[in-house]
């Protein structure tokens, strides 16, 4: 897969993208990761990026024209259909499933977002996604174009080392994992679960499943409103909101 990244700040990259995962996927090249700087488009002497926004308001705005031309010189040999997806705050949000449907791609582009924001022309031109990854407003969209490439790259077949790890993640089917132990078997008084130790394998998977399911009703019940669920998981989800009426009932019991 290739992912090209326009941006005004290529150096931010250098950490994330060669260490871990990602390096790994590109060493074995799985990811061929291309950084460009923006400012190398500009055709003036002063190479300059952005100016003021038309009918005032403060703030500055990333030029067109500049943009136009790093994005046409990057599509000039990319497949038909090559999706360019600016990080915005005021994008889609971003998803295990975004995620999923990127990593089948051959190609794609992300052009990462800054200052108050782009010409909105290029919203027309050449922009096909606009992507958020949080109800919250970041100073660029350098990080959120290196955890969506982050997220993205889990799922190329060959980058994870066990077969098959991304579809048990959190989110795979709308259900949060469970908990997760190692040695030392006691930790200042807390021991691991008898039943991880016994080691029934069928146990351990309802176990686990139980688990995720607590947690995602305690943490993320929206989560459940789209998850896959079998009836066993629905009897489960019905236990704990029985559990948690009781205890609101002994609460209320105990109040003065
Ligand atoms: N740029 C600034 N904030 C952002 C966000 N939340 N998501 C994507 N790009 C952004």
């Amino acid at each position: 897969m290739r992912v090209d990244i326009l941006t005004l700040f290529p150096e931010m990259f250098t950490g994330p993208m060669t260490e871990s995962m990602l390096w790994k996927a590109r060493d074995r090249h799985l990811l061929d990761l291309r950084l460009h700087q923006i400012r190398d488009y500009t055709v003036d002497k002063h190479r300059i990026v952005d100016d003021t926004p038309y009918g005032g308001g403060g703030g500055m705005i990333m030029k067109a024209d500049v943009l136009l031309r790093a994005v046409e010189a990057l599509l000039s040999d990319a497949p038909p259909e090559t999706p360019v997806i600016l990080t915005t705050p005021q994008g889609r949000l971003f998803s295990h499933e975004i995620a999923v449907s990127l990593a089948q791609r051959e190609r794609f582009i992300i052009v990462c977002g800054r200052y108050e924001g782009i010409d909105d022309r290029l919203r027309e031109l050449v922009i096909t996604d606009e992507i958020s990854i949080g109800d919250y407003v970041l100073t660029g969209g350098e990080l959120p174009a290196m955890i969506m490439v982050d997220a993205v790259v889990r799922h190329i077949p060959g980058v994870l080392g066990a077969e098959g790890a991304a579809e048990r993640d959190s989110h795979a089917d709308g259900v949060l994992e469970g908990p997760h132990y190692t040695r030392p078997h006691a930790l200042r008084g807390l021991t691991v679960p008898q039943i991880l130790v016994e080691g029934h394998h069928a146990q351990i998977e309802a176990w686990r499943r139980e688990q995720g399911l607590r947690r995602t009703w305690r943490n993320r019940p929206d989560l459940l409103l789209k998850a896959a669920l079998s009836t066993d998981d629905r009897y489960l989800l019905a236990k704990f909101a029985e559990e948690d009426a009781r205890a609101r009932r002994d609460a209320a019991d105990s109040a003065p």
